[in-house]
């Protein structure tokens, strides 16, 4: 089976081209007129908000556009808007000419933006107003539902357009040719009744077209109602990871992951932290983690080489070949309590920290000249070990590469607290002297245990190499 074979189709048959999108000609044409108005030098507004019902090819659109025209795409989606700063480094990026990867022009795109008004942060708005102002690149928002009070600011600073709710006639369009395209054969009253369930969104009617022809090999109206009246689209993630778990085949539990808009590496978390709670028999524990540990490699080696190809693999190790390792019907079938995946909430409450050491690790990195992850695995447990003993020489090092005070607490639990005073002695120390931005000053040597008295010079606010050359 090759691998396009494997791809879920959503994917498989997205529009590669603008005119490959069915309907939606009134979007279709702002939005080209819009785009062309940017390259030209010109645009009216600098930013868009595409907006309207899910599946109805606002994502699709964009990126038919920029591969058609060759451009590289920056995407944003809800969970990122809860820190502003997240969308500040978007700015940087957008404000900026060329990009690491490429010189292609770009578009940066903002999904989901209704999702912001619902979180909490509402520095989140300001900086995408602020991004929108500053952006010197084609900007997309989109929404779902655009028009929250909060949102009124954004809709005042975008050209807004609307994508209609696909019709049963779209619907089928697309689905027929997929049947034709994957050779499949199917009744006319079976695709209508795919269509009609899907309520204009086509991606849940191709996922259901998708699983309906891997399932049963053919699209007839009874394998249709079949598999679908049981059908609950807004399964919860419980239900799904509880369907996956106890499916016999192993085309109940791709599909059971369809019903869900979790993407699979938070799919994969899921399953992981419920599996011990279902698969009780030992056997069947292993051959299940197995497949999930598969799946892990698949999803890291999809990070690493950009192959999504893999993505299909990945899929089918986690949701069917969890399923089959769960042998023992003593077990797999029994009710038990699912619960939340600790890793998440272990992300969430160490997101501060991760952040200091993010960017203590981007401080070092551009003192070293060298990678932060050779920082975070080669230099920041040494630094903690310092800290953790020297106060005083952890001082020196911290004002030597300016060192904020998280940064320092993050290196000392312990010695944080004497590790901040002691810099703000040397600081003051400095000040006293007068000669803080002078080239030269001194700070004393001042550990007591220490017999060696001499002073030495830094220059005090210069980085680390300074600080080495001169004062160690
Ligand atoms: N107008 C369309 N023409 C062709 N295919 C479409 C169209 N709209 C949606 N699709 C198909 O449905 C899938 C989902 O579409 P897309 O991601 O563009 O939806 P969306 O409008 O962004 O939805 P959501 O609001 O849920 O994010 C695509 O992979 C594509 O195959
Ligand atoms: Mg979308």
């Amino acid at each position: 089976m090759s691998l396009a074979k494997k791809l879920p189709w959503v994917f498989k048959y997205r529009p590669r081209r603008i005119d490959e999108l069915v309907n939606q000609e009134e979007a279709k044409r702002l939005f080209i007129e819009w785009l062309n108005s940017w390259f030209q030098g010109k645009p009216g507004k600098k930013a868009v908000l595409l907006y309207g019902p899910p599946g109805s090819g606002k994502n699709s659109l964009v990126e038919a556009a920029a591969k058609e025209r060759g451009l590289e795409l920056i995407e944003m989606n809800a969970s990122d808007y809860r820190r502003s700063t997240d969308i500040e480094r978007i700015a940087i990026v957008s404000s900026r000419g060329g990009s690491l990867k490429s010189d292609r022009g770009r578009i940066i795109v903002l999904d989901e933006v209704d999702g912001v008004s619902a979180t909490a942060d509402l520095g989140a708005l300001e900086s995408i107003l602020n991004l929108i102002e500053n952006t010197s690149h084609p900007v997309v928002l989109i929404a779902n539902d655009p028009w929250d009070p909060k949102l009124r600011e954004l809709r005042d600073a975008c050209m807004m357009i609307e994508f209609k709710r696909l019709t049963k006639t779209d619907v089928k369009k697309v689905l027929r040719s997929i049947c034709s395209s994957e050779r499949l054969e199917c009744e006319e009253e079976a695709l209508s009744y795919i269509a009609e369930k899907a309520e204009g969104d086509l991606r849940s009617a191709i996922n259901d077209l998708e699983a309906v022809g891997e399932g049963f090999g053919k699209v007839t109206l009874a394998t249709v109602k079949a598999l679908l009246r049981a059908r609950d689209r807004d399964l919860n993630i419980f239900d799904v990871v509880r369907k996956i778990m106890i499916s016999k085949y192993a085309w109940q539990a791709r599909e059971a992951s369809t019903q869900t808009d979790l993407a699979p590496d938070e799919l994969i978390k899921w399953v992981h932290e419920n599996l011990p709670r279902q698969a009780l028999d030992p056997d069947d524990l292993w051959r299940a983690y197995e497949a999930l540990s598969r799946a892990d490699v698949y999803l890291s080696r999809i990070i690493r080489t950009g192959n999504w190809d893999l993505l299909s693999y990945a899929v089918d190790m986690m949701t069917a070949g969890v399923a089959l390792s769960i042998k023992n019907e003593d077990y797999k079938y029994k009710w038990v309590k699912y619960s939340f995946p600790e890793t998440i909430r272990l992300m969430v409450k160490t997101r501060e920290a991760r952040q200091v050491r993010e960017d203590l690790a981007r401080l070092i990195a551009s003192h070293l000249k060298c990678s932060t992850s050779t920082v975070k695995s080669d230099v920041i447990p040494y630094l903690k070990v310092i800290f953790d003993n020297n106060p005083e020489y952890a001082a020196k090092l911290a004002l030597g590469l300016n060192l904020s005070e998280s940064m320092i607490r993050y290196l000392s639990e312990s010695k944080g607290d004497t590790i901040v005073r002691q810099v703000e002695r040397f600081r003051q120390e400095i000040r006293k002297t007068g000669t803080e931005g002078k080239p030269t000053s001194t700070i004393p040597e001042s550990r007591p245990s220490s017999k060696r008295t001499e002073k030495k010079e830094v220059k005090s606010s210069r980085g680390l190499e300074d600080f080495f050359k001169k004062q160690l």
